[in-house]
């Protein structure tokens, strides 16, 4: 047992923090004041109530999950059912920002009606606000809207093409290839997808999006011009146990902070240093000389059979 879910302001909330909530069209007012959109993936609810709580305006439950979280290769096994038992954790923990779950692979690669009825199970199930969905998708997004589902799309290297791209290459990389990533992100926002991912292309390719979208754009690997930025939670807080790819800035070695915590506890169960008295339960004065005496007894009359 461990008392996690104390109330707002029992802990230490950042302050000066809005506590308007994060809508999809606040993201749009957002691009339009020139205000940067910051964005987060969390997976469960202790850290995605610290995001929320730092002012993440949004925050996503990526299919990162399966290698963050999960320990997996890559993002392709992750079900829609492990998906929403994480994305219901967050919603949970998540207030303030907008709560966007990932689509995973498979779960909109067939019918456009099957894409729709994943997408429902996110809202219903799970309490998500928008659902993200990789690739130039178009009539998938526009179903989507249609059925009041807000979508966040993703374009560039994106993770569920493994196999098509032949690893995670940066996208983009030449005038015809960024011109297509053009073309493809404004045909999403067309469609009505309310943001825009850009993950893994050049910084040049995603400026030249962001100037002229209608739509707010995310960047991950993609530069500093884009509307936002997101980073994978775990790779902003050192948890990865893997080199961190170019685009990361880590913030913080909670993987050195853990392991030194973990050690230190080994060390003192293994010294009997860890409970110590005042982290034990005590009976009471009446109950404790009680026992004493019930114990004494018992031995005396053991020891007087042996005798
Ligand atoms: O799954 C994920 O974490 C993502 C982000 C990298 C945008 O899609």
């Amino acid at each position: 047992m461990s008392v996690t879910n104390l109330p707002r302001g029992s802990t230490s909330a950042s302050a000066g923090v809005p506590p308007t909530k994060v809508t999809m069209p606040a993201l749009a007012e957002m691009k339009r004041q020139g205000k940067p959109i910051v964005a987060l993936t969390a997976y469960d609810y202790p850290t995605s109530r610290l995001a929320d709580e730092a002012g993440i305006d949004l925050i996503l439950v990526g299919d990162s999950l399966a290698m963050v979280v999960l320990g997996q290769e890559n993002t392709l096994a992750v079900t829609v059912d492990e998906m929403i038992h994480h994305t219901r954790a967050v919603r949970r923990a998540v207030h303030r920002a907008l709560l966007v779950a990932d689509m995973p692979f498979g779960s909109y690669h067939g019918s456009v009606s099957e894409g729709v009825a994943n997408a429902i199970r996110f809202v219903k199930e799970a309490g998500a606000e928008a659902v993200k969905i990789e690739g130039p998708r178009v009539e998938l997004v526009r179903a989507l809207s249609e059925a009041e589902i807000p979508v966040v799309g993703h374009l560039g290297l994106t993770p569920q093409s493994l196999h098509r791209m032949g690893g995670y290459h940066v996208q983009a990389r030449s005038m015809e290839a960024a011109l297509q990533l053009k073309a493809d992100a404004h045909a999403l926002a067309l469609a009505g997808a309310g943001a825009l991912v850009l993950e893994g292309v050049p910084r040049e390719a995603a400026a030249a999006i962001t100037a002229d979208l209608p739509i707010p754009t995310i960047g991950i690997g993609a530069g500093p011009d884009c509307d936002g930025q997101i980073l994978v939670f775990h790779d902003l807080v050192n948890l990865t146990f893997a080199p961190a790819a170019k685009f990361v800035r880590r913030y913080a070695d909670a993987g050195a902070l853990i392991r030194t915590a973990i050690e230190h506890y080994r060390e003192d169960v293994e010294h009997r240093a860890f409970p110590s008295d005042e982290e034990s339960y005590h009976l009471p004065e009446a109950a404790r000389q009680a026992l004493e005496a019930s114990l004494a007894a018992t031995e005396n009359a053991s020891a007087l059979r042996k005798a």
